[in-house]
């Protein structure tokens, strides 16, 4: 250990890991970048009689995260080991101690951004979270720093590898969900329990960050109208892709009028669309602001390397600051903004479902659309024996009438099922 920045780790998983051995074989780059060298003097585990393949001598691990944070030659706390507690309380104290904190943790920010920016605000130092959201993809800063004299209007993300894995396979091969799930946990894709991907839980967490630093606003997971993937039927992919779309998850935070909107759910997107070319476990963020239009950023959105490439490079910021006696650019205080309810949005939607193959049903469906004034864009009907599978798309809806028109559908003695509804994003972006 030289006269480097003393760097304090609380964690050494996946990320932490990562960012050990990148400290030590980037050492020249973050020398020419910081402005020091970077020395990881303390790690905090849980578990400190596993090994663990990191460059950093066995007397650093410590069981103790808060002696970490306490430690008075620990100059900068990377926290990279997860949960809301004890995370949140460290970052906290380290704060309070003046010290700059760097975190990957998307469920602390989702559920205590506000809090959390306060006490860097109230200290004066960095409170740096790039590798929260996308992972190794650049995004919180360019929101923050590049886009911070542009009015962002919507921004559109896919930001869970696993279900746009998921969601890639089931186009590509045709296959069920259940079958390409059932694979993605073999490949090491999925968790054994997939529930926070497939429920759409770890995207909206995601949404609700992104929407707090494009709007400055107070938004956390709960705000955000969730829907996942386990829904999104073999069918629908097929039918996307006849009427010219993909199905993929998307996180959609949107600012009208002084009030936000987020939502993730499945949604078709026209396949010219950039966001229709992302595939596999690769995430992507399209943006759209009022004075550089459309832009999108792509690349990983999880794993060790690139998260803790990101880490890094808010590590280098802060200790740049750290060693000029500055601090950052910073979003400020969020802000509370109303926060629109689902019921009060709008898109087009596509629509399956299982009708009697007799004359006038079409008729009977048409005019409940009709009552509501969800005007129908177009219907394609294939037949199934005595049964027949219904295709609706209709021009923009409010999510309202929307839901009363399928209440009312479902209750028809024509119609044996709705299978699907999915909202369809428009070919102007
Ligand atoms: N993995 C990714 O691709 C990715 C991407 C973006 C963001 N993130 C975020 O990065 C953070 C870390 O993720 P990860 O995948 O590296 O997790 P991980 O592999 O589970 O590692 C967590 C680390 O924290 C340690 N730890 C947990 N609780 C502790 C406690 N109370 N006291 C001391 N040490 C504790 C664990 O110790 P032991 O090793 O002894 O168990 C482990 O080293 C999370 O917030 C995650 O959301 C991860």
């Amino acid at each position: 250990v030289g006269d480097g920045l003393r760097v304090g780790v609380l964690g050494c998983g996946n990320v932490g890991a990562a960012l050990c051995r990148l400290v030590v074989d980037h050492a020249d780059i973050i020398q020419a970048r910081a402005g020091t060298a970077l020395d990881v003097v303390a790690v905090a585990v849980r578990d400190i009689g596993r090994t663990r393949d990191v460059p950093v001598a066995a007397d650093v691990f410590t069981m103790d995260p808060a002696a970490v944070v306490q430690d008075p030659t620990v100059d900068i706390v990377v926290e990279v080991m997860g949960g809301i507690e004890p995370a949140r309380s460290l970052i906290l104290d380290a704060l309070a101690a003046g010290k700059p904190v760097v975190t990957a943790n998307k469920e602390l920010l989702a559920s205590h951004a506000t809090e959390l920016l306060a006490a860097a605000e109230a200290t004066g130092v960095d409170l740096l979270f790039e590798a929260s959201v996308g992972g190794g993809i650049p995004l919180i800063r360019p929101l923050r720093e590049s886009l911070a004299g542009d009015r962002i209007r919507r921004v559109l993300g896919i930001v869970n590898g696993t279900t746009n894995f998921i969601l890639t396979r089931m186009t590509e091969d045709g296959s069920p969900f259940g079958e390409v799930l059932a694979d993605a946990q073999r490949l090491g894709y999925a968790e054994a329990d997939p529930t926070a991907d497939v429920g759409g839980h770890d995207a909206a967490a995601k949404a609700a960050i992104l929407a707090s630093i494009a709007f400055g606003a107070q938004v956390v997971a709960e705000d955000v109208a969730r829907e996942g993937i386990a829904g999104v039927t073999a069918d629908d992919i097929a039918s996307a892709r006849e009427l010219g779309y993909v199905v993929k998850l998307l996180a959609v935070a949107e600012e009208e009028g002084g009030a936000v909107a987020v939502r993730v759910h499945p949604a078709m997107v026209p396949v010219s669309h950039p966001l229709a070319s992302v595939r596999d476990s690769f995430n992507a963020i399209f943006i759209e602001g009022a004075a550089v239009g459309q832009l999108m950023l792509y690349g990983r959105g999880a794993g060790g390397g690139p998260t803790a490439s990101a880490v890094l490079g808010d590590l280098i910021d802060a200790a740049r600051n750290l060693r000029g006696g500055s601090r950052g650019a910073t979003i400020g205080t969020l802000v509370r903004k109303p926060v629109r309810p689902l019921d009060e949005l709008h898109s087009r939607f596509y629509i399956a479902m299982d009708v009697a193959d007799r004359p006038n049903v079409l008729s009977q469906i048409a005019g409940v659309f009709g009552r509501h004034e969800v005007s129908i864009e177009s219907v394609f009907q294939k037949g199934l024996g005595d049964e027949a599978r219904l295709n609706i798309v209709t021009h923009t809806a409010h999510e309202r009438e929307m839901r009363a028109v399928l209440a009312e559908v479902r209750e028809l003695d024509v119609v044996d099922r709705v299978q699907s509804v999915i909202r369809v994003i428009g070919d102007d972006g």
